[in-house]
């Protein structure tokens, strides 16, 4: 029975009779296997933790019956590249008649040619194609979402990109951070030029764009078909000087030393990381970086060298999982699939793969204090799942186990 002054989807209440996953919850408060529940008041965590300890003055309130569901925190996807033009499926086709992702790129194809199509689209036709793309990784219970900008390479476009991302996180209820990625190719005007086209990225638009508030972060592609050490180390620094916590596509294709680089800054990820070495991996866990897998593109990519699980497990450095959804290397709009391909592909455990993609993929977009966890305080972010063991969430492939999700405080699905 719902109190007069809440809206129909309002989650506020006694969620009761639910199973919490581990790690879902600070293990403090929750006893495992034993029966939960969680108190939400004006969209925030207000008490979670064993049924059979819920103080006696919530009882009274709006109950929500979990029916023996496993519930975990709202889903994380922290790499995307969600808003752009068109798709690339001719490359799909190109790459089975034998070329490689290098070769597309090389030939005028790859990012640029999503560039192309990006800076052609309107603001609303934009919002359009990432909207339906949204939908599709909001259904399986993502409540917070990275998106990068570096398809649009001049600033108009850029700032379209990121406007875009701005009005989908108003529009859907979910939370956006933004990532600044000017450096993700060279646009086709500035061939030869690298160097120039990096001092356009440093002291105009992200000083720009940042100061629109269109940036929550900055990234750069660093690598040999994309942009070298020196030139990743310019655009660090001139997110340093803007406050801003930096980011990295490293290591994917080659061992560039963009891992080390990136922790002397203080990243808050190295993503892609293939080719990670144990310095890198030294590097990361003295700066706390994050450790973003993305099983999408290896796949995609039909990579053969796999990221150091290992190596990475050993140190200590969190690992988390994403989709990279971009119309080149990761057109995946899937996250548990994602997380099939981590413990398929890189042979991470069940556990691992969901911490992946809710606690540690939250640290990876600097969120931990109010994603990724169900924890007192914490905007009401959380997913039911009809399933009958955690497992199943990375076991099945195309399944859609959701039987409702929590966002920013609402029941949205
Ligand atoms: O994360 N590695 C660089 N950027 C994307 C690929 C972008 C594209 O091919 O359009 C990635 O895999
Ligand atoms: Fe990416």
């Amino acid at each position: 029975m719902l109190l007069p002054h809440q809206a129909p989807d309002c989650a506020d209440g006694l969620w009761t009779d639910l199973r919490l996953a581990p790690g879902a919850a600070p293990a403090s408060t929750t006893t495992p296997d034993a029966p939960a529940a969680i108190v939400v008041a004006q969209g925030r965590i207000a008490w979670v933790g064993d049924a059979s300890a819920l103080p006696a003055h919530f009882a009274h309130l709006t109950p929500h019956a979990g029916a023996g569901a496993w519930v975990t925190p709202g889903l994380v996807d922290c790499h995307t590249h969600l808003v752009y033009g068109g798709q690339r499926a001719n490359e799909f086709a190109l790459r089975l008649a034998g070329a490689s992702y290098e070769e597309v790129a090389r030939a005028g194809g790859g990012i640029v040619s999503s560039v192309r199509a990006t800076r052609q689209a309107s603001e609303d036709e934009l919002f359009a194609s990432a909207a339906a793309r949204l939908e599709l990784l909001l259904a399986e219970g993502v409540c917070a979402i990275e998106i990068k900008s570096g398809y649009g390479l001049a600033l108009a476009h850029e700032r379209k990109q990121l406007r875009v991302a701005r009005r989908l996180g108003k529009a859907f209820g979910v939370t956006v951070r933004t990532t600044f990625l000017g450096a993700h190719a060279l646009p086709p005007e500035y061939a030869g030029r690298s160097s120039d086209s990096i001092d356009l990225v440093c002291r105009n638009r992200l000083p720009a764009l940042a100061a629109e508030g269109l940036v929550d972060a900055v990234d750069v592609f660093c690598e040999r078909i994309a942009f070298s050490l020196e030139e990743t180390e310019r655009v660090f620094k001139a997110a340093q000087a803007l406050g801003l916590p930096v980011k990295l596509h490293a290591e994917q294709l080659s061992d560039m030393g963009g891992a080390a680089l990136a922790a002397r800054y203080g990243a808050l990820s190295c993503d892609h990381i293939e080719h990670l070495s144990p310095a890198g991996i030294a590097a990361m866990r003295d700066a706390g970086s994050v450790a973003v897998l993305l099983p999408g593109a290896y796949y995609t990519l039909r990579d053969t060298h796999l990221p150091p699980i290992e190596a990475l497990r050993q140190a200590g450095v969190p690992m988390a999982v994403s989709t990279d959804h971009n119309p080149g290397t990761s057109p995946c709009l899937s996250l548990l699939t994602m997380m099939n391909m981590a413990c398929t592909l890189f042979r991470l455990t069940v556990p691992e793969a969901l911490a992946g993609v809710t606690q540690h993929a939250a640290r990876a977009l600097g969120l931990q204090d109010t994603h990724g966890v169900i924890a007192v305080g914490m905007p009401a972010n959380f997913v039911l799942w009809g399933v009958n063991e955690v497992a199943e969430l990375a076991y099945w492939l195309g399944a859609r186990p959701v039987q409702c999700v929590v966002r920013q405080g609402r029941i949205a699905a």
